[in-house]
């Protein structure tokens, strides 16, 4: 078992996590991927208000990795309250941690969720999903503006004592400077990285996504987020870090825990096999990774 403190010491049976949006709320993969092999699941993201997301196709892979452009859709704070957390925590029942992502179209929108979330035990942190568009300032993403990160991150610091974790961008000029902002104004720690935007065309020039672009995951990340999260760990020694993006095996898991990662997440390599995710638990177990 692993516990880290600035997350309330909530033990962990391995440094292995399953990525927001890639695993539902943890229930749709029963009888898929063995969920009590891994350390913990970090849900679906939650907006207040249900969320359709883009048309389709929302998916399309490339040679070495994948886009997505899901478009952020969950079934919104009132019945994730109500149907999906309960259950979700009910299956992990201490076996798994959860840890519930949540995006917001406003920045007060996302301590209105965690508030509305509020009485629901058994969460050892929220993750703040700050690539969303800040549409109030021409669109640009809250987590890279450091007064957005900060407000962000006092409001929800203000609405719940669960454990924040900012979950950044990987376009970010500098993210360590970026995690000290949400360090500061509350937060426990960062995960590094979300998608970066890229798109791809069709032989007829029309786009391979119903959106026109979208996040591009798996291979590419990997070494751009092993460098963040070493300058994010020499900036902030004890600051908790979640190193997730590209990877596909235990050594790429290890890229990330010696660059200082506390825990790592496993999203796209765990949606084309889902044995891998505890298979990587496994191993870094063995190897007390
Ligand atoms: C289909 C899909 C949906 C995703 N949805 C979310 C989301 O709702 N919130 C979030 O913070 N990140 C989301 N992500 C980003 C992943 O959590 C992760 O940061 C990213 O995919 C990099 O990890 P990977 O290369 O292992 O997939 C999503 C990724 C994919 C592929």
């Amino acid at each position: 078992m692993i516990t880290i403190p600035a997350l309330r010491n909530a033990p962990f049976r391995n440094r292995v996590l399953l990525a927001s949006g890639t695993a539902g709320y943890a229930t749709e993969l029963d009888g898929v991927m063995d969920l009590d092999a891994l350390g913990g699941v970090v849900s679906k993201c939650v907006s207040l208000l249900p969320r359709h997301g883009n048309p389709a196709p929302r998916v399309a892979e490339f040679a070495g990795g994948m886009m997505n452009s899901v478009g952020l859709a969950n079934p919104g704070l009132a019945s994730v309250k109500a149907r999906e957390l309960p259950a979700m925590l009910a299956r992990a029942g201490g076996k798994f941690q959860v840890l519930v992502n949540v995006v917001g179209f406003t920045m007060e929108e996302y301590a209105e969720v965690i508030a509305g979330l509020a009485g629901l035990e058994g969460i050892a942190a929220f993750e703040l999903n700050l690539s969303c568009p800040n549409t109030a300032h021409g669109g640009i993403e809250f987590g890279a503006e450091p007064e957005s990160v900060a407000t962000i991150v006092k409001q929800c610091r203000a609405a719940t004592e669960v454990p924040l974790i900012a979950k950044l961008s990987p376009v970010l000029a500098d993210p360590a400077s970026i995690a000290a902002v949400a360090v500061e104004a509350g937060a426990a720690g960062v995960s590094l990285v979300n998608t970066f935007p890229g798109t791809l065309s069709e032989v007829d020039g029309g786009p391979r996504l119903g959106a026109g672009r979208g996040g591009v995951s798996g291979p590419p990340l990997l070494p751009i987020g092993v460098l963040a999260v070493r300058q994010t760990r020499q900036r902030l020694p004890n600051a908790v870090i979640i190193g997730v993006g590209g990877i596909r095996s235990a050594e790429d898991a290890r890229q990330y825990l010696r660059a200082g990662a506390d825990l790592i997440a496993i999203g796209t390599a765990g949606l084309a096999e889902p044995r891998l995710p505890p298979r990587v638990a496994r191993e870094l177990e063995q190897s007390r990774g």
